[in-house]
């Protein structure tokens, strides 16, 4: 967006693709506007040029016209963070929008009811795309964490309106999450966790070509242990995913890539808050317990790795954070980046849903290089397929 000036933008109709799927409360109140304030920097820009904008987004999975999924409840933050009065329309297509969309002066916004009322929206069905893109003269995309989805308001819309180009934030997350992951500053180290190896396979086995330290951690690495012959009690197995375990360890080994599992776990009696817990060396976790967090071992290896790296990406949590005290893995690896980050400029980037909430909770969201939008999208990236939402504009 940032190649458009004036003289494309003056009086034009902006279709802008955001993705304002933020978490609602029963109140119906923004519990998380991360996505909001992430989206303004595109929206100003085009406003300052003296654009009008048509703002689209999906929230939630609704199916039909459903009431608590309406983007209404958005309109005062968006309008406090613009600093204009949102207009916001009753649907995303027909005459309303289009007279709307008509009336609308230069620096005006007009935010479109949630596209996924059609079920069109999610089948990318032409017609439907059309009639989005009637009201607007051409496009922005800057729908980063729907940018995996080949839908009417993210791919289909781009056959109608030119110039179709990416937002800032589109932009930036591209530049993170392929540019610095494509051409790192090495040593290059990757953290990933999470519960399940089945869920990582393709990032872990991607970004293996590329990393110098492969961290791993979470719930996924007591299917490592287990393929390795260690007791692992009662933690959490994928017993169809050992082979692909000593796979992976075996794939690393040939790319000379460290691969570093955790040397102590913190393990609980039951998988509760107030569990019972003990830390215990990897090798030998006992019957009737179960890993919930990396031991305090672990932390001081993993960051002395981290110590000698340039740039590092951090997808999925250490342990079970949600729990205070099976939190302290995971704290401290978003402390070490955030320390990393201010005090030696190295590149941290956080991408997918856990390890952002985690980056969150612990206040430390702005000492990191870049924390992406995008759950289901990072992750495709990092694995390395292509996002259609991409794919489908001009200079892709
Ligand atoms: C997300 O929250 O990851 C994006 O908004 C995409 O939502 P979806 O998974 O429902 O397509």
């Amino acid at each position: 967006v940032g190649t458009l000036g004036e003289a494309d933008l003056k009086g034009k109709k902006v279709f802008v693709r955001a993705d304002l799927n933020v978490p609602l409360d029963d109140a119906q109140k923004i519990t998380d506007d991360t996505r909001i304030r992430a989206s303004v920097p595109t929206i100003k820009f085009l406003l300052e040029k003296g654009a009008k904008v048509v703002l689209a987004s999906h929230l939630g999975r609704p199916k039909g016209v459903t009431p608590k999924y309406s983007l209404k409840p958005l309109v005062p933050r968006l309008s406090e963070l613009l600093g204009v009065d949102v207009v916001m329309a009753n649907d995303c297509i027909g005459e309303e929008v289009e007279k709307l969309a008509a009336a609308l002066p230069e620096g005006g916004v007009l935010l479109l009811e949630n596209v996924r009322f059609y079920k069109e929206e999610e089948k990318n069905d032409p017609e439907f795309a059309k009639k989005l893109a009637s009201v607007a003269d051409l496009y922005v995309n800057d729908a980063f964490g729907t940018a995996h989805r080949a839908h009417a308001s993210t791919e289909g819309v781009t056959k109608f309106l030119k110039p179709a180009v990416a937002g800032f934030l589109m932009q930036k997350e591209l530049d993170y999450l392929v540019g610095a992951v494509a051409n790192p500053k090495k040593p290059f180290a990757a953290i990933v966790g999470g519960s399940k190896v089945s869920t990582k396979i393709g990032v872990i086995e991607s970004l293996l070509a590329k990393v110098d330290i492969l961290i791993l951690g979470g719930g996924m690495i007591y299917t490592f242990y287990k393929a390795q012959g260690y007791a692992v009690g009662k933690s959490l197995v994928e017993e169809d995913k050992l082979e692909l375990a000593t796979s992976l360890i075996e794939k690393a080994k040939a790319k000379g890539v460290s691969l570093l599992l955790p040397t102590d776990i913190v393990v609980a009696d039951k998988f509760a808050p107030n569990a019972e817990s003990k830390i215990v060396p990897a090798t030998a976790i006992p019957d009737d317990w179960m890993g919930l967090d990396i031991g305090p071992d672990a932390i001081k290896t993993f960051n002395a790795a981290l110590d000698t790296t340039q740039t590092i990406i951090w997808n999925g949590p250490m342990g079970v954070f949600e729990f205070e005290k099976f939190a302290a893995g995971t704290d401290a690896i978003a402390k070490k980046l955030a320390e990393l980050t201010t005090s030696k400029g190295v590149t941290t980037i956080i991408g997918g849903g856990d390890s952002v909430a985690a980056v969150e909770k612990a206040g430390l969201a702005d000492k990191m290089s870049h924390i992406s939008t995008g759950g289901g999208a990072s992750l495709e990236l990092l694995e390395g397929k292509p996002l259609p939402g991409v794919l489908a504009l001009d200079d892709a």
